[in-house]
């Protein structure tokens, strides 16, 4: 087996067996307390699964580097990293609301060469390769074809730090009850990145996101034939924060809603 395919196989894996251990633990006693802030949440099973995906990339590939949310970046060859987001959706799943997945991507030479999202509620497996589509289970991906914002489903997340000024999300979210169909809020940005690459929401945006809540979502998105970029319009990078995704074709028309919220 070639090394991206052997990497790719032992993402899936990872992503699979951490995503068992989530799903083991929903409802249970969960141990979660703040971070930084109170509305901040870690629990034991967000590092219990980053620890699990560790040992099984550090068998693997011992030298490639891992960026994990939990416990930072490992040292290594940085030539080969990989970006995990053990439990995306935490405050969901310290509540039991069972929307919630485990993100993998990896990056060769600072490119996002392929990116793997787990749905261990519903048994679902997002994967995306650069240049080879995105699929789910196995299934072709393929963004929705709507043109018109006043008709889409847009979903969005906020920050745990609750700023309520300028800084905040309330003012986007204002702006696009006003321009949209409707907004959903699922609490999972890497689930939220997978069901625009579906189809099943229109696009999507965020800020204050960080590489591991969409290194594999933006490739899944890209793939699925749709639209990244951050507020300005410009193409998304991982550390810019303020993220848009889209069918494509909406993309527009959701830039000139952020633009005046961009760097904020
Ligand atoms: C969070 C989720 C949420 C988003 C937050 C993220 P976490 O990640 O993706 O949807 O709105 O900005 O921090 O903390 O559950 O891994
Ligand atoms: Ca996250
Ligand atoms: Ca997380």
């Amino acid at each position: 087996m070639m090394s991206a395919d052997k990497r790719l196989e032992t993402a899936r894996h990872a992503a699979r067996e951490a995503g068992a251990l989530l799903r083991a633990k929903v409802g249970t006693h969960m141990g979660v307390r703040s971070k930084d802030v109170r509305s901040n949440l870690v629990t034991e099973a967000d590092t219990q699964s980053e620890a699990l995906i560790r040992n099984i990339i550090a068998s693997a590939f011992p030298s490639d580097v891992v960026l994990g949310e939990e416990a930072g970046a490992s040292v290594g060859d940085t030539r080969h990293r990989w970006i995990v987001d053990p439990l995306d959706g935490t405050t969901n799943y310290a509540h039991g609301y069972r929307c919630f997945c485990v993100s993998i991507a990896f990056e060769r030479d600072g490119a996002v060469e392929f990116g793997v999202v787990y749905d261990p509620m519903a048994d679902e497996l997002y994967e995306a390769r650069r240049g080879a589509g995105a699929t789910c289970n196995g299934v072709k991906l393929q963004v929705s074809h709507r043109d018109d914002l006043r008709d889409a489903l847009l979903v969005t997340g906020f920050p745990p730090y609750k700023s309520l000024g300028p800084r905040s999300n309330l003012g986007p979210f204002s702006d696009f009850m006003s321009r949209a169909q409707a907004i959903r809020r699922d609490g999972s940005a890497a689930l939220d990145l997978c069901a625009v690459a579906s189809g099943r929401f229109d696009g999507f945006w965020e800020p204050g996101l960080h590489a591991w809540d969409v290194a594999a979502g933006i490739l899944i998105v890209e793939e699925a034939r749709g639209r990244t970029s951050d507020y300005m319009g410009q193409p998304a990078t991982l550390d810019a924060g303020q993220l848009i995704a889209s069918n494509g074709k909406i993309h527009e028309a959701m830039v000139e809603t952020l633009r005046p919220y961009a760097g904020s």
